[in-house]
């Protein structure tokens, strides 16, 4: 199992910013904590952060055939970018949806996502352990398809 956690813009600052918000943890730090998960599940992984949106929809389109899932927390442009959607939807990949607050509880800006209709699902909230909540789902992805049928 191959899985691409992918990072929008302004994530390469957690544990500075907006603390109260996101907490302490930094994205090294996190990233820490999924490849050892990782390891012990047997999973790869690569883990990567960007600021730019070209960039990560150029990440999108590389990881078919490269990755079996790719789990997403695309910052602000979830809640703005057509072409982060475009490419979700080009791909056909599983991509997860993450984010570390509760953006529903948030402004009513961040309500809206723009990726989720194409996303496969989810994980909203958890702080950073919505990373780790994401891997695990990651693992049991055909299974939650297979449930659902
Ligand atoms: C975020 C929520 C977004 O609304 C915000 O723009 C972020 C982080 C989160 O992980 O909670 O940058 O994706």
């Amino acid at each position: 199992m191959k899985i691409l956690f992918l990072n929008g813009p302004n994530l390469n600052l957690l544990g500075q910013r907006e603390p109260e918000i996101y907490g302490r943890t930094t994205l090294p730090e996190i990233e820490a904590k999924i490849r050892e998960r990782a390891t012990k599940v047997g999973a790869e992984i690569d883990f990567r952060q960007s600021n730019l949106e070209g960039e990560l929809v150029a990440w999108i389109q590389q990881a078919k055939g490269k990755f079996d899932v790719v789990v997403l927390n695309a910052a602000a442009y979830t809640h703005t970018s057509i072409a982060l959607r475009d490419a979700i939807a080009a791909t056909g990949l599983p991509v997860i949806e993450v984010h570390i607050s509760n953006v529903h509880a948030r402004e009513e800006f961040r309500h809206k996502s723009l990726i989720a209709p194409v996303c496969y699902g989810q994980i909203i909230g958890f702080g950073v352990h919505s990373y780790v909540l994401a891997l695990e789902a990651s693992l049991n992805v055909n299974v939650s398809k297979k449930v659902d049928k």
